[in-house]
């Protein structure tokens, strides 16, 4: 074990200053991990900030030297810059190992003690995996690329997850890695909002586009790709963004064009709707709703019989009278306007869009099929996508609840647009009860977000796992350490440092705080920022 130096300041329970040795200077950095050993216990701690002081850098000495002295003194050989020159570590004490755990360390380490560098065999003692029958292989831990970084999948499904970090560090890279992961080795269904329409991409393996996998990774990878379900709302032109798919990947984009029949939609996501798009005045509400509870759903093909029956029961809640006539004349034609502008409504039987028959969505066979279920939703607006994702999810918790589901992973990117801290959107409540209930019924949800200062606290602090890129944001670090659980301040200093490559995972599918390098993909990653060339290419086509 390579002695990294010693503890000079122990300036809180959880964190002490150690100097680093001269001579092995290059072997420490921030975010690995150090112990200190004691009489029956090994201090685990991670070096969360480093720092160099030059003593000669004091006012006092610094007034005190003349430039003609140092200069004298190296001609002797003597270096007192570089003898003067100490770099510190700050850590932050993750735990105590006693030979089987990582228990809470209650007594800080002593000054003067040594900092050692772990052996590759201590940690891969301290992470071995416990009895859990769900390991996701994400990675290797950082600086130890024979260690493989594993988390829990059952906790991390059950308990919720968040992936939190800037634009553009890798945070649907790392959310495709784990939905491998899942996949293959949970084989439950997973469910994937994806507005940008990133995820179709791993319907193609990634050695079909030149990433090397070996003989096991291509049969995985084949695996995954042929389990990837693509669902686009019924009449959204995707034309642009099927040619992108088909000139990067040689093959053409396979998906099922859905729709929603207008008489199944739920009465709050409707009246949300329609008050957006054309205002709804309180007796306009009052008709519809008393409409909506009455509608005889099964003589219903066409909007017009649902148009006609609303018009029939509006009737008898409309006020006598012109003005009652006029409210509800203009009720029944912004629900026209409503369901022929909206491109997800299944406005007639058998319809169509180009060739594609448009399908309405059998959510009981999708959740209890296992596979990658991508509902892409680009090429609508916010406020519809919100839409879709609350009817899918209050069918998902219907049909969990009573218990007709297999275990269901819901992954949603973009989550401060569909469950905001501040504001309305008709998501939010759905996302609640998941992030609230999801775990006893076997539903798991994973946000992901650059923005988490602008997630509803409510659903942040119930995803027990976080997993942070790199952050730079200090509201957001601020909002993220006030809101969850596992974080310190400490371990978000790291995560503005973080590359490309890297991700600190805290919480409970993990036994300690994981910085690690994330693996390669086994699919086609979608997110690659389209080049002037791309974008000038999809801005051209007609929307
Ligand atoms: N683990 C990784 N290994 C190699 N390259 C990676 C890795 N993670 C990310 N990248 C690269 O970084 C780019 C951005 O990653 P990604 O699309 O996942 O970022 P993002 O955080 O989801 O971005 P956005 O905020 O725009 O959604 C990818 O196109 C990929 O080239
Ligand atoms: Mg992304």
């Amino acid at each position: 074990m390579i002695k990294l130096g010693i503890i000079i300041d122990i300036d809180s329970p959880l964190t002490f200053t150690f100097k680093v040795f001269d001579d092995v200077d290059h072997e420490v950095s921030i975010g690995m991990f150090v112990i200190v050993e004691e009489n029956d216990s090994i201090i685990l701690a991670r070096i969360t900030r480093m720092f160099r002081r030059n003593l000669l850098l004091q006012d006092r000495i610094l007034s005190s030297i003349e430039p003609e002295s140092i200069e004298k003194l190296k001609s002797y050989g003597i270096d007192v810059q570089y003898v003067a020159s100490n770099t510190y570590c700050k850590c932050v004490i993750v735990g105590v190992w006693n030979g089987k755990k990582v228990d809470v360390c209650r007594r800080p380490p002593k000054l003067f003690s040594y900092v050692s560098k772990p052996s590759s065999k201590l940690l891969e003692e301290i992470l071995k995996p416990s009895s859990s029958d769900v390991l996701l292989d994400i990675g290797h831990l950082r600086g130890y690329p024979s260690i493989r970084a594993r988390i829990d999948g059952n906790k991390l499904v059950t308990h919720h997850c968040a992936i939190l970090a800037s634009t553009g560090s890798g945070k649907s890279w790392l959310a495709g890695v784990i939905i491998e992961e899942l996949f293959t080795k949970a084989k439950i269904p997973i469910i994937v909002f994806d507005p940008h329409s990133e995820y179709s991409s791993m319907q193609i393996p990634a050695y079909r586009i030149g990433i090397e996998l070996s003989s096991s990774e291509r049969i995985l990878a084949d695996e995954i790709s042929s389990n990837v379900h693509v669902y686009v709302p019924g009449k959204v032109d995707t034309s642009a963004i099927d040619e992108y798919f088909e000139e990067r990947f040689y093959v053409k984009r396979k998906y099922v064009r859905f729709g929603i029949k207008p008489h199944k939609l739920p009465f709050n996501i409707l009246l949300k709707l329609l008050d957006h798009y054309y205002g709804i005045s309180e007796t306009q509400k009052r008709i519809l709703e008393e409409a909506w509870f009455s509608i005889r759903r099964e003589d219903i093909v066409s909007i017009q019989d649902l148009l006609k029956q609303v018009e029939e029961y509006g009737k008898e809640a409309a006020p006598r009278g012109y003005a009652g006539e006029i409210a509800l004349s203009t009720l029944i034609s912004k629900l026209r306007q409503l369901f022929e502008s909206r491109p997800f409504f299944i406005t007639k039987f058998a319809e169509h869009y180009g060739s594609d028959l448009i399908r309405e969505l059998d959510f009981e066979e999708i959740v209890n099929t296992p596979g990658i279920h991508v509902f892409d939703l680009s090429g609508l607006d916010l406020i519809d996508q919100q839409a879709i994702i609350t009817l899918v999810l209050d069918s998902i918790m219907k049909l969990a609840t009573k218990r007709k589901s297999m275990p269901t992973f819901i992954v949603i990117e973009e989550a401060h647009n569909f469950a905001p801290s501040k504001g309305d959107a008709i998501s939010l409540n759905s996302i609640l009860r998941i992030a609230r209930e999801g775990r006893k019924f076997g539903v798991g949800l994973c946000i992901i977000s650059q923005r988490p200062a602008r997630i509803h606290p409510d659903v942040l602090s119930q995803c027990m796992t976080q997993i942070f890129k790199r952050m730079i944001s200090p509201i957001d670090i601020k909002y993220v350490r006030d809101v969850t659980e596992f974080t310190t301040i400490e371990d978000l200093w790291e995560v503005r440092l973080l590359n490309e490559e890297d991700a600190l995972i805290v919480g409970i599918s993990t036994p300690i705080p994981l910085p690690i390098k994330v693996r390669k993909r086994y699919t086609a990653h979608g997110g690659i920022t389209p080049t002037i060339k791309t974008r000038v290419k999809l801005s051209l086509k007609p929307t």
